[in-house]
């Protein structure tokens, strides 16, 4: 196991009807911004829910973060921040939405002239405005870290931000939230957390036993859940281990002491910029592609993974690996997730050139867990994908 530092400081409140938690957990004195996404919280009940709970503060309103959160809609709700001198954050929404604030929540404390930098130049928050979630997708983790992914659709380009400034100080995560998820989202949401695991995992033996074995868990739990959730959204004991899955797949637990890989995802960004693709869909099309390009590097783990997350026993290493793999792409079809890029795109060619013009000019020369993968190597991968 390698050396490691832990802390998560987010606080959870986790279950049915906590929504109404808002009220001790913001401070007295705060005057708060309350952000959403494109409406869905007024359909489901979740919008009047936090206003009950927000009616003793003084609360300002913005909707409309997208779905990939767009920084020219961000920049609107920084210059209500300055302008209104909101001193507590409020997200209530998705990855997408959580995200928008965590930018927001550095921006509004930057004392740079240009708030792109943070973005463009990777700035790490050590100190944000504080900010609370209320979670409404199971996806991406967001809510128990201190990620963000931020797009910019004028220049096609997506950009990861982090720093131990951008937890948030609590998140109430209320499964019932998930009834109203329509299904290709919560398939989505599957797709993206069983691929956080996948990128933590996936890499090479290190002899972190317990790590691997939650690892493992989460994805058989994952794998488990997601016929009964589709089936069936209102099934709260699935809502229920659906929703902890996801945040447990990226609060940071099981990255500690093991080698981590994230090409799959630094990849997928770029087809979310390049074609607006849903993240998680990104990932179904590269994962299976950079597992069988990178095969004799990850054929142990990936042989582990087909033991013990799917009962595969019979074999060589190399055959219960590759069977992993196509294990891995059906459960994504299963969910209804297609994995090839010209599934989704009559332009798919272009992705390759696009990319490794991107990761060149950005000096992202190697990546993976041995930081060996070159732009030449992405492009074999991408095109695998097609
Ligand atoms: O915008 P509204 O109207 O709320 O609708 C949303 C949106 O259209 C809808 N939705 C959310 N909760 C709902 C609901 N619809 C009905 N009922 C509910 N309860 O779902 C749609 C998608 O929402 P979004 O927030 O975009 O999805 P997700 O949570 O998958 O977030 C994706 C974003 O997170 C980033 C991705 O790159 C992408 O930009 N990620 C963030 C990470 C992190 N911070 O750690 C890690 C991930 O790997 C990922 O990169
Ligand atoms: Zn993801």
């Amino acid at each position: 196991m390698l050396n490691f530092e832990f802390k998560n400081p987010t606080k959870i409140h986790f279950g049915k009807g906590l929504i109404e938690k808002l009220t001790t957990e913001i401070p007295a004195n705060a005057k708060v911004l309350m952000l959403y996404g494109g409406g869905s919280i007024m359909k489901n009940g979740i919008y009047e829910q936090v206003k009950s709970a927000l009616k003793n503060f003084e609360v300002v309103e913005f909707g409309g973060i997208p779905a990939n959160p767009e920084y020219a809609v961000l920049l609107k709700a920084l210059d209500i921040i300055k302008t209104q001198n909101i001193t507590y954050l409020l997200a209530v929404g998705g990855g997408s939405v959580i995200d928008g604030t965590k930018f927001l929540s550095s921006a509004a404390l930057y004392t740079g002239t240009n708030p792109w930098d943070i973005l463009e130049k990777g700035i790490r928050t050590d100190v944000g405005m504080p900010f609370g979630t209320v979670l409404t997708l199971p996806a991406t983790g967001s809510e128990m870290n201190s990620g963000s992914v931020i797009s910019r659709a004028e220049t096609k380009q997506k950009f990861g931000i982090g720093g131990p400034g951008l937890f948030p100080q609590f998140s109430i995560l209320d499964p019932t939230v998930i009834s109203s998820i329509p299904a290709n989202q919560i398939a989505n949401g599957i797709t993206d957390a069983f691929t956080h695991v996948l990128e933590q995992y996936m890499t090479y033996p290190i002899g972190a036993n317990l790590q691997d074995r939650i690892a493992e868990s989460i994805m058989q739990n994952l794998i488990e859940v997601a016929p009964v959730i589709l089936n069936n959204p209102n099934d709260y004991n699935a809502q229920c281990e659906f929703m902890w899955s996801c945040t447990m797949a990226l609060n940071g637990l099981i990255q500690k002491g093991v080698p981590t890989d994230w090409a799959v995802h630094a990849i997928g960004h770029e087809l979310t910029a390049l074609y607006g693709i849903d993240h998680a869909r990104t990932l179904a099309i590269i994962a299976p592609s950079h597992y069988r390009y990178n095969f004799n590097a990850k054929k142990e783990k990936l042989a582990q993974y087909a033991s013990r997350v799917w009962g595969i026993n019979e074999g060589s290493i190399e055959t219960k690996a590759h069977q992993a793999i196509d294990k891995t792409e059906t459960f994504f079809h299963s969910l209804g997730i297609k994995t090839h890029l010209s599934e989704y795109t009559d332009n798919y060619k272009d992705a390759s050139e696009f990319i490794h013009k991107n990761f060149t000019d950005r000096g992202m020369l190697g990546l993976g867990e041995h930081k060996n993968l070159t732009p030449d190597d992405v492009v074999k991968i991408v095109e695998m994908s097609y």
